[in-house]
């Protein structure tokens, strides 16, 4: 039988050498939780996470990880009070005007990975102009998971390529992973090596199913807002202890044979 094409070089490199995973995916979690333990609102602990999250972003690139993705936003997450996904809405929004000229001056590319049906125009024209602006940047790629979905993500490629079938564009003998995973929201982006969830919820949270059939999965109590270089290298340090297979068999012991 033919290899399974995945994981792809970048997987492998990043399996074998000490250095940072090329592809970092994070739930950032906890934030309720966080203010909860402060006797704070809830939005206090969306702003802290919003800090959090700008920590992470220059600690990816001090560590030299190619790719950092953050589910900031999910689309079951509308089902929370009106009043906390409009905070969340206008967090999402002054991140983007805060932080993109500076994001941009650091080489970093902007992805979101989503779909951008039930936001506002005034959303999908800032997700639009941070991912235009740092389109040609050649640093960190920063995928933002907003109103993101994996189940639904998975569910348009299908359609994608069932009208590409109808069409007579591809015969459905063509339907493989790869160009499965050429229609998701992520494409040409790699799976992720290491996916972090933070506080201790143990679960996928519809995030990524496809993409991290192979990831490394760390689960730790730290709640998001209280995230820091520490925890992202503690992490990084779990995953390099790891012996990943993909199926095979280890490369360790025959490293060692
Ligand atoms: C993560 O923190 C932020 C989002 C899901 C948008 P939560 O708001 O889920 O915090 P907890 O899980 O209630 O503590
Ligand atoms: C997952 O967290 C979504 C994000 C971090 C954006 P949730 O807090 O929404 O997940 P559940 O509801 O606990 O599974
Ligand atoms: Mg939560």
């Amino acid at each position: 039988m033919a290899p399974i094409s995945n994981p792809g070089p970048e997987a492998l490199a990043s399996q074998a050498g000490g250095g940072a995973p090329a592809h970092v995916a994070i739930i950032m979690d906890g934030n309720g939780r966080w203010a909860a333990a402060r006797g704070l609102p809830r939005f206090e602990g969306h702003r802290r996470g919003v800090e959090a999250l700008r920590r992470t972003v220059r600690s990816a690139i001090d560590l030299g990880i190619r790719y950092l993705t953050v589910y900031s936003f999910s689309s079951e997450n509308w089902r929370r009070p009106a009043q906390e996904v409009s905070d969340l809405m206008g967090l999402l929004k002054r991140f983007i005007r805060n932080d993109l000229a500076d994001l941009h001056r650091n080489q970093v590319r902007v992805r979101i990975a989503g779909t951008r049906e039930g936001l506002s125009d005034e959303i999908k024209s800032l997700l639009s102009e941070a991912e235009s602006l740092t389109r040609d940047n050649a640093g960190l790629t920063l995928v933002v998971a907003f109103n993101y979905g994996s189940r639904q993500e998975i569910a348009e490629a299908a359609a994608a390529l069932a009208r590409d079938v109808a069409a007579g564009k591809i015969d459905a003998s063509a339907i493989t992973p790869e160009a499965l995973a050429a229609r998701l929201y992520t494409h040409g982006v790699p799976d992720p090596d290491l996916v972090i969830r933070t506080s201790g919820e143990v679960r996928l949270s519809n995030f990524l199913l496809w993409q991290a059939a192979y990831s490394e999965f760390v689960f730790t109590p730290v709640l998001w807002p209280d995230f820091d270089r520490a925890a992202l290298e503690s992490a990084i340090a779990e995953f390099h202890a790891r012996d990943r297979r993909f199926g095979g068999v280890s490369v360790r012991v025959g490293a060692s044979a």
